[in-house]
């Protein structure tokens, strides 16, 4: 089926919508039946050296520094398992100090404690050689956003001295060393246009992702971006659907982002197409420093009180939550 994103985008037609949704949610069904894979969000740290224009923890941004040992990662990763979470997620800011060393040291750590479980990494640009040795030492996925794929726009989102060219570079390197991989892009960020977002659907379309994160642009205190406005929960959901359809089997997410614009975000997400939750596993002292913009969700609550929230949450809108590493599905592809 051809889209027309533009009319999807932008039609007020109640009736479009609702088939849009529930076309994105059969062919979910028909691919993976009604579960929500559960992903264990651990953020290991929020130094970072870049200084994107949108992000809380954007290098110049004055806010507390923190890092997590390798001993408080691998007791994260224990209250994971122990609550059923089968991947985990290690999510950080580029970290100069996150050396391969460092990382492969953790990375094989979990992988020899947790045979069982799917590694995925979202620490940023690294080199060709860094994603070979993580993937080497057990990495499974890794999840790095496009942000947007015009190289006008991302010049507009970004310092000078990030190159679209580069994160493009990398996402075809993770690909190439047999990473499931992820990209994806804020919803509404500043300058999006419905013309950035078909080039958007079109790259999702052309390099056939494991896994898209989308969520709205939230705007976080102390960027530059801090009085632009929020992105549209309305048009994230639209895009998550259009997203299912251009890739029946993708993992989709229903983001934080989403569920802090709005109290049934999450909810409403599912209900768009998308099978995956990420509960945050990160120790409570830190959860409010990695504030990548503002109100994140649940930066109080323990991990078991988030998982079982979204748990909960979700078997009420009639899904399963299995006990799974949840990975891509290849078959009728
Ligand atoms: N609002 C929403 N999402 C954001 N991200 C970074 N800053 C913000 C913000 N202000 C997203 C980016 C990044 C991911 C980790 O979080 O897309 O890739």
């Amino acid at each position: 089926m051809a889209l027309d994103i533009e009319h999807l985008l932008t039609t007020s037609d109640p009736t479009a919508i609702d088939s849009l949704f529930h076309e994105a949610c059969r062919l979910r069904d028909e691919a993976y039946g009604r579960k929500v894979f559960m992903r264990g969000l651990i953020e290991i740290s929020n130094h970072c050296k870049n200084d994107c224009l949108y992000c809380g923890i954007r290098r110049s941004n004055t806010c507390h520094r923190y890092r997590l040992t390798k001993e408080q990662i691998l007791d994260c990763c224990r209250q994971g398992h122990a609550l059923g979470f089968r991947t985990f997620v290690l999510q950080g800011g580029e970290d100069g100090w996150m050396t391969d060393e460092v990382l492969c040291d953790i990375v094989s750590t979990i992988r020899r404690e947790y045979p069982d479980c799917a590694i995925t990494l979202s620490l940023g640009e690294r080199g060709k050689e860094s994603f070979r040795r993580l993937r080497e030492a057990g990495a499974d996925r890794y999840l790095l956003r496009h942000e947007t794929a015009d190289s006008d726009h991302y010049s507009r989102l970004h310092p000078a001295e990030m190159s679209f060219d580069h994160r493009m570079q990398c996402l075809h390197d993770l690909r190439e060393l047999g990473y499931q991989v992820g990209c994806g892009f804020m919803v509404g960020s500043p300058f999006q246009t419905i013309e950035t977002l078909k080039k958007d659907i079109a790259f999702i379309a052309d390099f056939r992702p494991e896994m898209v994160g989308i969520g709205p642009f939230i705007p976080a205190d102390g960027t530059p971006f801090e009085h632009e406005k929020a992105g549209s929960v309305e048009l994230t959901l639209r895009l998550l659907a259009i997203i299912r359809i251009t890739l029946p089997h993708v993992l989709l997410p229903a983001t934080s982002a989403l569920g802090t614009m709005h109290p049934k975000g999450r909810e409403l997400a599912i209900r768009a197409g998308a099978n995956v939750v990420m509960p945050n596993l990160s120790p409570q002292d830190t959860r409010a420093l990695y504030s990548i913009y503002n109100n994140k969700l649940s930066t109080g609550s323990e991990a078991a009180e988030s998982a079982a929230d979204i748990r909960a949450r979700m078997k009420a809108i009639g899904m399963d939550v299995p006990v799974d590493r949840g990975d891509f599905l290849t078959h009728n592809l």
